[in-house]
């Protein structure tokens, strides 16, 4: 069991690794053998990063929902995690004339004049989990991101028996996940007695939290619990404690709960529980075509979320109260 699961998250790797090298890459195309019927719709979508495991999900989930919809052809665009990159692209999809716009921003103020420019030119926006400023977009799908940072703060505060040092490795904080996670984090732990005794911006990679926990453990002889806005950067603490002989004194906590990753680390035991973020992927092709075929659609879809732990995850995890059955199909 334990070899496949290396197997699959090696794969996964590869995966990471090979669509990193990819800055394009279209849906729609004729197959070998098959008729090509001519799409009626280019959709560009603009992805901040394809270095991490969850972002080559997302672009999977919206390949796949694509591909059962011959109208639509999608343009995918890599910005490589560069803000200025991402918006020269989304440039480019507004001179090539799409029909809709998906976009992953990297960080909400440098991203919100190019999708506002998109929006005035007429062109449908669908906004994807990070969010830009204003109202300038047709669409924001995601899930909540204050509601899970609120729930992993409850969590961490049962777990904990009301009191601990906790330290808190957050996700990029000029990317709206990054200060709601936060700030929901503190609404949940609020009244308790636990402590954050060290907080650092890990901007969502894997080895930026290894670095900043190193940091962490050779300041404090006890942390009780490393909370970190994502699960490479639970993973990367952990790493950092494994390391310095102390991760069996740790509780580690993340969010993003893939299958392949946060899952199979709380299957090991790496991860005491994993806040899923669903992508969205499949919700904005579909949301998409409703826009495409003159359909109105909401201005904010909301994607419920579960957490995992080791007890509950052969069910499937638990839903987070309220939020059960508000997918959409
Ligand atoms: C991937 C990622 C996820 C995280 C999301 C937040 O780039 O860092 O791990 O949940 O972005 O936008």
């Amino acid at each position: 069991m334990k070899k496949l699961v290396y197997l699959a998250m090696l794969l996964m790797g590869l995966l990471v690794l090979f669509s990193g090298c990819q800055k394009e890459e279209t849906t729609g195309e004729a197959q070998p053998g098959k008729e090509k019927i001519k799409p009626r719709w280019t959709i560009g979508m603009s992805q901040c990063n394809l270095g991490e495991p969850w972002r080559v999900q997302m672009n999977l989930d919206i390949k796949n929902e694509a591909a059962k919809h011959p109208e639509i052809r999608v343009v995918f665009k890599d910005a490589q995690n560069d803000s200025l990159r991402q918006r020269a692209q989304i440039e480019e999809f507004i001179n090539m004339g799409v029909d809709l716009l998906i976009v992953s921003p990297k960080e909400a103020a440098p991203l919100t004049p190019p999708v506002a420019a998109a929006y005035d030119r007429g062109i449908p926006v669908i906004v994807l989990d990070r969010r830009v400023l204003g109202d300038k977009y047709t669409c924001f799908i995601g899930a909540d991101n204050k509601r899970i940072g609120r729930a992993v703060g409850e969590w961490v505060v049962k777990r904990l028996g009301g009191k601990g040092k906790v330290v808190e490795l957050k996700g990029l904080m000029t990317s709206t996940p990054g200060q709601e996670r936060h700030s929901g984090f503190r609404e949940g732990i609020k009244g308790s007695e636990i402590e954050v005794i060290f907080e650092a911006d890990m901007k969502w990679l894997e080895p930026e939290a290894r670095k900043e926990m190193e940091s962490a453990l050779a300041r404090f002889r006890r942390i009780d619990l490393v909370y970190a806005h994502n699960d490479p950067g639970a993973h990367g603490a952990y790493l950092a404690a494994k390391a310095a002989g102390r991760e069996k004194e740790i509780i580690f906590v993340g969010i993003d709960g893939l299958p392949h990753e946060g899952q199979v680390y709380v299957q090991q035991g790496i991860l005491e529980a994993s806040f899923e973020y669903p992508t969205g992927g499949k919700e904005a092709i579909q949301v998409a075509l409703e826009i495409l075929n003159g359909q109105k659609v909401p201005r904010e879809i909301k994607l419920p979320s579960r957490v995992f732990t080791r007890e509950n995850i052969d069910r499937g995890g638990e839903w987070l109260e309220d939020q059960k059955g508000e997918e959409r199909k």
